[in-house]
């Protein structure tokens, strides 16, 4: 496998980062997840807008500009084998004796990006829908930097995998859905495709861009919304996106069945749409 890091292309196993990046001993920085279809990037300006949001929220200067990363993220697809590839993107605020101010002067950032092979949801996953649990949102107050400080994510997401589920589905406050551990969720109720709104306590995802955008163009019902806890265990069907799971039917939430715990109608017509739009992406 080739990675770039600062402004190498090499083997994985040559990269090393010191102990004292800000990275390792604060969790200082920033990351993106873009997948890779037949060797194209799935909305890469849309992936590198959001990582200069990112960036911003952190007050960390971009190292690349746009066309720059673009430059470095098409070498680094062309040079590992699979068709079907995640980029993984990692920037932090770089190697400085511990002092949890930013050093000063600043240092070069740490950067770092590879490819991983992409994994497709296997068909079965499709056909019956994922388990999901519900949990407390205990995250701060800025989901909407792609943080690279994941711990409560990572907590969240194994409380999932002990319950033998696949996500795990987050509400703030005791009241309302932000988003998952990992992914973003919608809710469907009497035929309307509900979408929490993108403010700072969820991630703007990029596939739930693509969700909303296709609802928008194919004339399904969507409304973006605060959408109540109890909206949510009341729903006929939930949807779950990300870069690397795409859409899936929520069909288990708790234990309890979601609708008729079968993947519903809105699942079948936007995997559909999502299917087709890659494709046409893809022969650009
Ligand atoms: N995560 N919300 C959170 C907290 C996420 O970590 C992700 C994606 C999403 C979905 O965003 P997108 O559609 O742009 O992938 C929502 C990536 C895949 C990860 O951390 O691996």
């Amino acid at each position: 496998m080739t990675i770039y890091f600062n402004g190498s292309f090499m083997p994985l196993e040559q990269a090393k980062v010191p102990v004292l990046d800000r990275g390792f001993i604060f969790g200082d920085g920033v990351y993106e997840v873009i997948p890779v279809y037949s060797r194209h990037a799935f909305r890469m300006r849309e992936h590198l807008t959001r990582l200069q949001h990112s960036m911003d929220g952190i007050q960390l200067p971009n190292p690349h500009s746009m066309d720059a990363w673009v430059a470095i993220l098409t070498e680094l697809i062309a040079r590992n084998a699979p068709e079907d590839q995640y980029l993984y993107l990692h920037i932090t605020r770089g190697v400085a004796p511990r002092d949890h101010a930013f050093p000063k002067p600043p240092v070069a950032p740490t950067v770092f990006a590879m490819s991983n092979p992409l994994v497709h949801p296997p068909a079965a996953l499709l056909h019956s829908g994922v388990a999901c649990i519900t949990a407390t949102d205990n995250r701060w107050l800025r989901c909407d930097i792609k943080s690279i400080a994941l711990l409560p994510n990572v907590l969240l997401r194994q409380s999932a995998v002990a319950a033998g589920c696949a996500e795990a589905i987050l509400i703030r406050d005791d009241a309302f859905l932000t988003e998952g551990a990992a992914s973003n969720i919608f809710v469907v109720k009497d035929g309307v495709l509900l979408a929490p709104p993108k403010d700072n306590l969820m991630l703007p995802g990029i596939t739930y861009d693509v969700l909303l955008e296709l609802a928008a163009a194919n004339g399904i019902p969507h409304q973006v919304r605060r959408i109540l806890k109890a909206e949510l265990f009341a729903a006929d069907e939930l949807l779950l996106t990300s870069s690397t799971r795409e859409v899936l039917a929520v069909t288990t939430l708790d234990g309890k069945t979601v609708g008729d715990g079968k993947p519903g109608a809105m699942f079948a017509r936007l995997h559909e749409l999502y299917q087709t739009f890659k494709r046409e992406v893809m022969r650009k």
